[in-house]
């Protein structure tokens, strides 16, 4: 005897990425959504203005960094000629400093900045074609997490960027496995310079998440409307409040939006109805924080070897450059 088996017969929406992932996350307990569903363009403006925030210390100590360790930072990366290739490369804001560094060393360079974004690339192009006509911009639109064959592989050694603590939204494990899977892409002697944000006292780091203005706030929501405009859904996202917390044992920052009342919303487009408890939360982005110990860990296990690191006047952030071993 045997049972038949039901094969799940889903919608189509729930087939593609934001659909797929919104269904897993809905469903699953507790519930949770990846952070990349933040970035539609709306989400990414927030990031922007996020990045502004004077709570928000992150982009401003690695921008403090670069302006003053860039010289020093591509001396280190070596006497002969680099291409430099960006993950995650957005409009590029802070590469400026580092590229500039590269075109004091040699007179030409290309630069290979990889983003999902086909706006935010074209930003950084432009930018960069004006400030410095030095560097050749060759963007390259695609997920670097699962499209990283696209890694470019020109003659001159590369320096990988990865830097603006982005890194830091995996769990230990994907991390390395990201990182390991572009070693596989990389030649002994390929450099990687990682950016990453250092544990420091918990109130800094809350604050940095959880600003006076709300634009993290507004930022964390708005994954709710974009779930509304592209998949039907009767959120009502001011009955979803902005939860920050320090997870010691992990060292990370968790964002989650906590449902202020019992409630169901639908999801037309899943066929699909997710009934919230009175302060249940959505999980909706980790941010790890690392030691220089760490941090060199995570390198080390990736198939890199740190060879110098530099960090601001209140260590509040690290950025390793590494070598591929
Ligand atoms: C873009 C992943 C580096 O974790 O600090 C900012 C995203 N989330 N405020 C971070 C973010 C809330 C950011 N990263």
């Amino acid at each position: 005897m045997h049972a038949f088996s039901t094969i799940p017969c889903l919608p189509e929406a729930a087939s593609t990425p934001v659909g797929a992932e919104v269904y897993r996350g809905l469903t699953a307990l507790p519930k949770n959504l990846s952070p990349w569903l933040f970035y539609d363009e709306r989400g990414s403006e927030l990031f922007e203005a996020i990045t502004e925030l004077p709570e928000y210390y992150l982009t401003r100590t690695e921008r403090e960094i670069f302006a003053q360790y860039a010289d020093e930072i591509l001396a280190a990366a070596g006497d002969d000629r680099l291409t430099m290739i960006e993950l995650g490369a957005g409009t590029a804001a802070k590469t400026g400093l580092l590229l500039a560094a590269a075109v004091r060393r040699q007179e030409r360079v290309s630069y290979y900045p990889i983003d999902i974004s086909v706006s935010a690339l074209r930003e950084a192009s432009s930018r960069i074609g004006e400030e410095l006509p030095q560097v050749a911009v060759r963007p390259i639109v695609a997920d670097y997490t699962t499209e990283l064959d696209e890694i470019p592989a020109p003659a001159c050694r590369r320096l990988v960027l990865y830097i603006g603590s982005s890194i830091g939204n995996f769990e230990p494990g994907d991390a390395a496995a990201v990182l390991r899977k572009l070693r596989g892409q990389l030649a002994p002697g390929d450099l990687l310079l990682l950016g990453v944000d250092h544990i420091k006292d918990r109130a800094t780091l809350l604050r940095a998440y959880n600003d006076g203005a709300g634009v993290t706030a507004e930022f964390n929501r708005n994954v709710l409307t974009r779930i509304q405009r592209e998949l039907g859904a009767d959120f009502r996202p001011r009955l979803f409040r902005h939860r920050v917390r320090w997870n010691d044992r992990e060292s990370r920052i968790e964002m989650h939006l906590e449902s202020l009342v019992s409630q169901e919303v639908a999801i037309p487009a899943l066929e699909l109805t997710v009934g919230f408890r009175r302060g249940e939360t959505i999980h909706t982005e980790n941010s790890y924080k690392f030691t220089p110990e760490t941090a060199a860990a995570l390198l080390s296990r990736s198939g890199f070897a740190v060879r110098r690191e530099w960090t601001d006047g209140r260590r509040w952030f690290g950025v390793y450059l590494a070598e591929a071993a």
